[in-house]
C-alpha cells in the first residue's frame, strides 16, 4: 500500500507548521501513521543546509540557493520520504517543490523551466497527493510572523510576487493544490482543511 503525501506551502507567517502540527494530531487521534517534515531538513544533511540557508553570514545568490534547496530536497526524498510512503504512512510534509516555484522561480526570478527541472531531479518525480496553500495577504502574514513593521519596500515586493505565484501554481494544478482561506482562528483554518481532506480522502 502507498502511503499519502500533504504538502503545506504558502508565504511565511500563513500559518503551515501551525496547521500541520494540527492536522497531525488529528489524524494521529484517529490512529493513522503520520510522519511529519519540514523543508529544508528531515536528514542530517539537509538540516546541514539548512543551517547554511539560514546562516546570516552568507549572501546566498540564488542559483546557489536554488541548488541547496534542492540538495536538501533530493536527500529527503530518497532516504525518507519514499520509504515512509512504500510503508504506507501519512506523510506531511512543511514546504515542498512548490516553494521553490514560488519563492525562486516567482520570487527571485530565475527562469522557470529550470526550476521545474531543478524540482523534477530532486524530487524523483513524487508529487504531493495534495497541497494546502494557505492563502493569507502579505501584510497579515508578515504580522503573524511578527516583521510586520520593519520590513523594506523591495522585501514586501519579493513576497507579493511569491503570493501571486503560488495563486498562479494552484491555478495550473486545481486538482493537487487546495486554495484554502488562512484568516481566521488556528481552529477554523484547520476546520477547512479537515473538510477537504476528509471529502478527498475519506477519512472518518
Ligand atoms: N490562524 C492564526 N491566527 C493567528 N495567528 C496564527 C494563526 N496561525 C498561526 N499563527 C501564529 O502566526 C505565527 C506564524 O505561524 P506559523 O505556523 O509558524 O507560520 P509558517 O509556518 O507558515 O511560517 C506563529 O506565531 C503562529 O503561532
Ligand atoms: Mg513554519
Amino acid at each position: 500500500m502507498r502511503g499519502r503525501l500533504i504538502t503545506f506551502e504558502g508565504i511565511d507567517g500563513c500559518g503551515k507548521s501551525t496547521q500541520l502540527h494540527l492536522l497531525a494530531q488529528r489524524l494521529q487521534g484517529l490512529g493513522f501513521p503520520v510522519r511529519c517534515f519540514r523543508e529544508p531538513g528531515g536528514t542530517e544533511l539537509s538540516e546541514r543546509i539548512r543551517a547554511l540557508l539560514l546562516d546570516a553570514a552568507y549572501e546566498i545568490v540564488a542559483e546557489a540557493e536554488l541548488l541547496l534547496f534542492a540538495a536538501a530536497r533530493a536527500q529527503l526524498v530518497r532516504v525518507q520520504l519514499q520509504p515512509a510512503l512504500r510503508r504506507g504512512e501519512i506523510v506531511l510534509c512543511d514546504r515542498f517543490a512548490d516553494s521553490t516555484t514560488a519563492y525562486q522561480g516567482y520570487g527571485r526570478g530565475l527562469p522557470l523551466e529550470l526550476v521545474q527541472a531543478c524540482n523534477r531531479l530532486a524530487t524523483d518525480g513524487l508529487q504531493p497527493d495534495v497541497t494546502v496553500l494557505l492563502e493569507l495577504p502579505v501584510a497579515l502574514a508578515l504580522q503573524r510572523s511578527g516583521r510586520g513593521d520593519r520590513m523594506e519596500q523591495g522585501a514586501l515586493e519579493f513576497f507579493e510576487r511569491v503570493r501571486e505565484g503560488y495563486l498562479e501554481l494552484a491555478r495550473q494544478e486545481p486538482e493537487r493544490i487546495l486554495v484554502i482561506d488562512a484568516q481566521g482562528s488556528p481552529e477554523a483554518v484547520h476546520e477547512r482543511i479537515w473538510r477537504e481532506l476528509r471529502a478527498r480522502f475519506g477519512w472518518e
